[in-house]
């Protein structure tokens, strides 16, 4: 479970989060979706301690996120940010073995070696594991950071904007993944600027404007005109496919 109260955040003198409180309960994808500088990214860089909590508790798993040693805290829980910067002269499959690390202390086991294989090859990289991260293109790039965040292989997984350089079928098949991991008992939230994958996949969403919790709810709830205006500010259709909600948000 994650569990955030009353949490604020205030950066360069303006207040970015509001008070913000929502429980997310153990196994199950969320996707917290809303506007450009609605503090999503906060919120997940506050739960994973990539930055200090100001005010009020956020815990994972019972841990209080900000009196946890990190190395404990990396067993549980993984994220993946939105701009990590990466060093240029790292080879791909040396990436990926920073996943490991909170595991094996820096010095890989043959047991590492074999998850960082399989992480490879479940996100089609084991033909660029040799290639230097910054000759890659946008997408591999991208496939190759979530590879690192999975490999960490932690019960609790942060995802910011996962999608981003995602051609369509690496992003159906990393949704798919995903939901997948969730079914099997994983907590997962995702960032994602798509709302039909948001509510394609999510067993929640929920929406941030402003630096305030603005609707949470299954993709049914949240997937009206209205609520959907409330959010981004704008009307959108939606119709429904197969049972499910879409938004025509190009319309
Ligand atoms: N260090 C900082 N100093 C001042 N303001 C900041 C700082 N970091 C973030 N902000 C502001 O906080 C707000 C929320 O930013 P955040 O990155 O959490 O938004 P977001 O919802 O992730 O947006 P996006 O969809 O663009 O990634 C924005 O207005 C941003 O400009
Ligand atoms: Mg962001």
């Amino acid at each position: 479970m994650i569990r955030i109260e009353n949490v604020s955040l205030t950066r360069g003198g303006a207040r970015i989060l509001h008070d913000v409180s929502l429980t997310l309960p153990k196994g199950g994808l969320t996707a917290l979706i809303g506007p450009n500088g609605a503090g999503k990214s906060s919120l997940l860089s506050l739960i994973a301690r990539l930055q200090p909590l100001q005010t009020g508790r956020i815990s994972v798993e019972g841990l209080p996120v900000d009196a946890t040693p990190g190395r404990v805290l990396a067993r549980t829980l993984a994220v993946l940010r939105q701009d990590p910067g990466v060093a240029s002269r790292l080879r791909v499959r040396e990436l990926v073995g920073f996943g490991r690390f909170p595991h094996s202390r820096g010095r890989l086991t043959p047991e590492d070696d074999a998850v960082v294989a399989a992480t490879l090859d479940q996100f089609d990289l084991t033909p660029l594991k040799e290639r230097f991260v910054e000759t890659l293109s946008g997408g591999q790039r991208q496939r190759a950071l979530i590879a690192m965040t999975v490999a960490q292989a932690t019960d609790y997984l942060l995802l910011d904007e996962p999608l981003n350089n995602l051609d369509m079928r690496y992003a159906r098949d990393l949704m798919r993944r995903l939901r997948a991991r969730a079914d099997a008992g994983r907590t997962i939230v995702a960032v994602l600027h798509d709302v039909n994958q948001a509510a394609a996949y999510a067993d929640r969403i929920v929406a941030l404007r402003d630096g305030r919790l603005v609707a949470m709810g299954a993709p049914a709830e949240i997937m009206t005109p209205e609520t959907l205006d409330a959010v981004f500010g704008y009307r959108m259709r939606v119709v429904e496919v197969d049972g499910r909600p879409m938004a025509l948000h190009h319309l």
